[in-house]
């Protein structure tokens, strides 16, 4: 009786024990499985920070969300919490260990935005948004932090910008931001497009119109009409005249130079100012230009019959190449829109400017690369004479000249220096640094590219596809200190785990953007170098107008 009262109070226990074991290795499982499910959602959480280019701190964000769920359920709200700060701290650790790559990989991770310096940036950018320029910068873009990049805007003193990018990577987009923060802001803008692109002339069109100022646009095909030789003395206009022509001999150019040069001074002595590409280009005929010079009294009539008198057979002969080529240009099909009409639809530079007008001169450069590199030259010697005559008065306005080295390689130095006593803005884009070396072969010196670096106020760098433009812009962007670090491993033979290990902290100097980053940049993505500001280059989305 005793045994079997012991045997069922012994069977009571063993079971009760069970079910306690049962218990506990439940609870144990669900504790263990709680704790994989959080460092699972950890790691998941810290890769879709960094997917977004976002900083660890935006892990945190959800934590009050964490709190919220502790009401309802303990467990849950601190299975979340535990998630959120695990992430976090991941975050973190792949931080300080990007940091300490150096290269891009530092700056990327330096760059990516918090919440706080998002929130800030949020604010700022509704502001900036709104008003475009203030306080005599433009708000060109945001920054990978979210805060806003502005650039000089050319209130008094002009500015002068360079924008180079591979082809579809963001300038004409670019331009047509600066282009329409002018316009609103109440300047002339006066704009070369030898690409034709419709969704910037239309841009400008509407921005004019928003503003109520008149819009006038030039094309190969009409119906406005430009003439390119119209302004300057006989010499400026010999050289636009002559701009573009390719010379086997520098002789042939100072030839052509002269000849046009003197016809030009007959002109305006008989009174036949200012000439255009028909006037000129009927005078180069022999017979007229004999019958011109014989109109012509004085000492200026004298110096040019000695002149004509002196020519050779085979002088006159090589000077033929240049009437022919100015004849095939007036006989064209876009020659009538080169010759003034005189109905009020001409395009006048300097009125344009005096009434605060929106210029689009669509070149097609494609078609007529003859006529594209005589209407850019002029229209930017045009501006160099304006600026010229106007004794310290002040012209406020942006010329934009997009792919310029192909319409305006020697005229714009004069212009970029030009421009500065003038007030004028000067904005230009070009695809690649090569087009500038091209625009003057055989200069090895690169003075073209030289001249034009010296004069910008900032540079805007689209994505590169020059490994040496890359090269150049990441050392124009500058360097900045940093560590190194050198990490020396023991070869002294024993198990991998005995490896000696040296490091050794060296302070260095490292490309502020690494030449790499130039060729990585995104379409709409730049980065931004303004040499005189104590602002570090920073990489930019452009804001499109
Ligand atoms: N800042 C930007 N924001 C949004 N989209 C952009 C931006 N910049 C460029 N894009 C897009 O990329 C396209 C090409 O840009 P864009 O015409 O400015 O290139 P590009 O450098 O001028 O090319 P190309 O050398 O051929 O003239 C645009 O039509 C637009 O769709
Ligand atoms: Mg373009």
């Amino acid at each position: 009786m005793f045994e079997l009262a012991l045997a069922v109070k012994n069977g009571d226990r063993g079971s009760r024990d069970d079910v306690d074991l049962k218990e506990l290795s439940e609870t144990l499982m669900d504790g263990a499985l709680v704790i994989v499910g959080c460092v699972v959602a950890a790691v998941v959480l810290c890769l879709v920070v960094r997917a977004f280019d976002l900083r660890w701190t935006w892990a945190f964000s959800p934590l009050p969300a964490a709190a919220f769920l502790f009401g309802f359920s303990p467990t849950l709200g601190i299975a979340a919490g535990a998630c959120l700060v695990g992430a976090g701290a991941l975050g973190f650790v792949r931080q300080r260990q990007d940091i300490e790559r150096g290269g891009t990989e530092a700056q990327a991770a330096r760059e990516r935005p918090g919440p706080l310096g998002y929130l800030r940036g949020a604010i700022e950018r509704r502001r900036w948004r709104r008003e475009r320029v203030r306080g005599g910068r433009l708000a060109l873009g945001q920054g990978p932090n979210g805060s806003v990049h502005t650039v000089p805007f050319g209130e008094r003193q002009g500015t002068r910008a360079f924008i180079i990018g591979a082809p579809g990577s963001g300038k004409t987009v670019t331009l047509a931001t600066h282009a329409v923060a002018y316009v609103d802001w109440g300047y002339p803008v006066i704009s070369v497009d030898p690409k034709g692109d419709r969704d910037y002339c239309d841009q400008l069109r509407s921005a004019a119109e928003r503003a109520g100022r008149p819009f006038y646009v030039w094309t190969p095909d009409g119906p406005a009409a430009y003439n390119p030789l119209g302004r300057g003395t006989p010499s400026e206009i010999a050289d636009k005249a002559l701009a573009g022509e390719v010379w086997t001999e520098p002789h042939y150019l100072r030839q052509a130079q002269r000849y046009l040069g003197l016809e030009l001074q007959a002109l305006r002595a008989v009174g036949e100012w200012p000439p255009t590409l028909r006037s000129i280009s009927s005078h180069l005929n022999p017979e007229r230009f004999d019958a011109l010079i014989d109109r012509v009294e004085g000492e200026l009539g004298k110096r040019l019959r000695d002149y004509l008198g002196g020519l050779s057979q085979r002088s006159r002969a090589e000077l033929g190449g240049v009437r022919d080529r100015l004849a095939v240009l007036e006989e064209s099909e876009l020659g009538r829109w080169l010759e003034p009409r005189h109905d009020g639809t001409d395009i006048d530079l300097a009125a344009a400017l005096a009434e605060n007008a929106v210029v689009y001169f669509q070149l097609d450069a494609d078609r007529f690369p003859l006529a594209s590199q005589m209407v850019g030259a002029s229209i930017v010697v045009d501006l160099v004479s304006l600026t010229g005559q106007l004794q310290g008065r002040a012209m406020p306005g942006l010329v934009i000249v997009d792919e310029f080295a192909a319409v305006a390689a020697e005229e714009i130095s004069r212009l970029l220096s030009r421009s500065r006593s003038a007030g004028l803005s000067v904005l230009l884009a070009t695809q690649a640094f090569a087009d500038l070396s091209l625009a003057r072969p055989g200069d090895s010196s690169e003075s073209l590219r030289g001249q034009v670096l010296s004069h910008v106020d900032y540079l805007v760098a689209h994505r590169q596809s020059e490994p040496e433009a890359a090269e150049l812009l990441g050392q124009m962007a500058g360097t900045k200190p940093a560590w190194s670090l050198a990490e020396r491993v023991g070869t002294d033979k024993g198990p991998i785990w005995e490896l000696k290990r040296d490091g050794t902290k060296r302070r260095t100097r490292e490309f502020v953007r690494h030449p790499d980053e130039f060729k990585s940049l995104g379409t709409g993505r730049a980065i931004v170098i303004e040499p005189a500001s104590p602002r570090l280059a920073e990489r930019v989305q452009v804001w499109p107008a």
